[in-house]
């Protein structure tokens, strides 16, 4: 296992800012930045042996600081959206800072995609990790309670990029922690992601209203667009789903002790393919919808559906819906998620 730790730049307030790279003696190769916390890139080679990169990122901090998509960044408190950035908890109000029209979203307008991270690295002969830690101070973003909060990236000898979570509160807060990263297996900026093959293990999904809030209902996924249940093409029936898909898939009432198998995202064309297991309740499944042109690392221009994200989370909205498995983490437990991702060629 290879990990190098170089140089990536200065934050505006002056802070240095180091990129991990972490590679395995098969080619797979992760890129993760201390700043957000986020996975920078990850390469993995086709079937004809080309380690090509496979995730949208960028190749300047700088391009990190603006606005951007989320690329590859860890999302915190809480990831998608909380209905008018309100919730009621423990008989308070509380009103979160709003970024997506009327609602909260990814953590509002300074989330953990936009904060420095201390950084902890380990490597043993089979795996490697970095360990990330972040403390939110109470009233952070409108959340109650200092949530200090660890993310470990992993990469092993047996193609497998592990992030896990933890975070532990001072007070009862919301927390629902995931990856924000950007997904074409055919390789980044190579066009879009609409031939690739995919599979998710979730009978039912979370139907939204115009500002993309779920309604609080699950419907069945069967027969129609959304059904994943078999591998079908994400382009097959995506012109039934207005907008494209930007929906939260069920994988299970609440969440799992162990990762349980959640997706499968196979590519035809290079051959490659990542399985994604999680212990989160969700996954959310977002098409690249809003991607309009922006450019990223090797001045590749990242388009509509020009990648997609599989997000293991909970339910969005949850604060505000009884009926959702809970997001609310009390003082002295601990929160935890593991979400695995496993490369293959055919
Ligand atoms: C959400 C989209 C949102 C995007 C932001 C996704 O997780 O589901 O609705 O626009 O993040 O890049």
């Amino acid at each position: 296992m290879k990990l190098v730790i170089e140089y990536f730049g200065q934050t505006h307030d002056g802070d240095e800012v180091q990129g991990y790279l972490i590679e395995n003696s098969s080619g797979l190769a992760v890129r993760l930045i201390n700043y957000g916390a986020i996975v920078q890139s990850v390469k993995f080679p086709g079937k004809n042996g080309d380690q090509e990169e496979i995730s949208l990122g960028f190749d300047r901090l700088e391009d990190y600081l603006h606005e951007h998509p989320y690329f590859g960044a860890t999302i915190g408190r809480y990831g998608n959206r909380i209905a008018r950035g309100e919730f009621a908890l423990e008989g308070e109000a509380y009103k979160l800072a709003v970024n997506n029209g009327p609602n909260h979203l990814h953590g509002g307008l300074r989330g953990f995609d936009k904060v420095l991270w201390g950084s902890e690295e380990s490597s043993t002969g089979e795996a490697a990790s970095v360990r990330f830690n972040y403390s939110s101070p109470d009233g952070e973003e409108g959340y109650p309670g200092r949530l200090d909060t660890w993310v470990t990236f992993s990469l092993d000898e047996g193609n497998r990029f592990i992030i896990e979570y933890e975070a532990r509160s001072s007070a009862s807060t919301p927390v629902n922690l995931t990856n924000h990263t950007y997904w074409n297996l055919s390789g980044a900026g190579t066009g879009d992601i609409l031939g690739h093959e995919l599979t998710l293990v979730s009978e039912s999904y979370l139907p939204v209203d115009q500002d993309l809030i779920p309604t609080g209902k699950m419907a069945d996924v069967e027969g129609g667009p959304m059904d994943f249940r078999s591998p079908a093409t994400v382009g097959g029936r995506i012109g039934e789903v207005e907008g494209g898909y930007d929906h939260c898939y069920v994988l299970g009432e609440q969440p799992s002790k162990e990762p349980r198998p959640a997706a499968i995202l196979r590519d035809p064309l290079s051959g490659r393919c990542m399985r994604v297991s999680t212990t989160e309740p969700g996954l959310q499944l977002y098409t690249g919808n809003f991607l309009d042109g922006i450019k990223g690392s090797g001045g590749k221009v990242f388009e509509r559906h020009g990648a997609l994200c599989l997000e293991a989370q909970h339910f969005p909205d949850s604060p505000n819906r009884a009926e959702f498995p809970s997001t609310i983490l009390s003082p002295g437990d601990t929160y935890r998620q593991v979400t695995v991702h496993e490369f293959s060629l055919p």
